[in-house]
């Protein structure tokens, strides 16, 4: 499938509120393509060259709906650094993800979130758990994985699964205080 700037729905769309649903395991043909797809794109939008070239905005994720296939399907390429400091890559081809637990505390990002979807900007804090506890099937290893995801990992696989509910990050920013948090949420 051809992914690019284009081809994303973006939320003028109601299609990209629409529900998905969980796909069939293992993966038919089409969904693994469609999935492999997904995953390219994000890894070729943070490339400047292939960016500009294909029409790719940077992204860290994306998820099938926001192609116009309601299933439950996300691809996730997050760069952060571990305890030591040394960067570390988490790459994701996920199908049927969902949270198995979260924690209390929670995060946010300083600098708000943004999303393939949405071309305007939107200001504020959005307010997720810090830890969460997915437990998803993933193309990458072929297998059935459990991710203990922190940080920046954390909030952007709870963005990613929003969408499967239809829900996009600036649902979740606070109307009348938009910069509001919990005192001891992290900021990342
Ligand atoms: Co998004």
């Amino acid at each position: 499938m051809l992914i690019n700037n284009d081809t994303i729905l973006k939320d003028d769309d109601p299609f990209i509120r629409h529900e998905s649903v969980p796909v069939e395991l293992s993966l038919s043909a089409e969904d693994e393509a469609l999935l492999r797809d997904m995953f390219q794109y994000v890894v070729d939008s943070t490339d400047e060259e292939k960016a500009e070239k294909y029409n790719l905005r940077p992204a860290v994720g994306i998820s099938a709906i926001q192609v116009g296939v309601p299933k439950q399907l996300t691809a996730v390429v997050v760069d952060e650094t571990d305890k030591h400091g040394n960067p570390v890559r988490y790459e994701y081809m996920l199908a049927n993800p969902r949270i198995v637990s979260s924690s209390v505390q929670k995060a946010y990002l300083s600098g708000g979130e943004g999303c393939l979807s949405v071309t305007e900007e939107y200001k504020g804090y959005i307010v997720r758990s810090a830890r969460i506890k997915v437990k998803a099937f993933d193309l990458i290893t072929n297998k059935n994985i459990e991710i203990r995801a922190r940080g920046y990992l954390a909030i952007v696989l709870q963005h990613e699964l929003d969408h499967f509910k239809g829900i996009l990050f600036y649902d979740h920013i606070n109307k009348e205080d938009p910069f509001a948090h919990p005192e001891d949420a992290i900021e990342i």
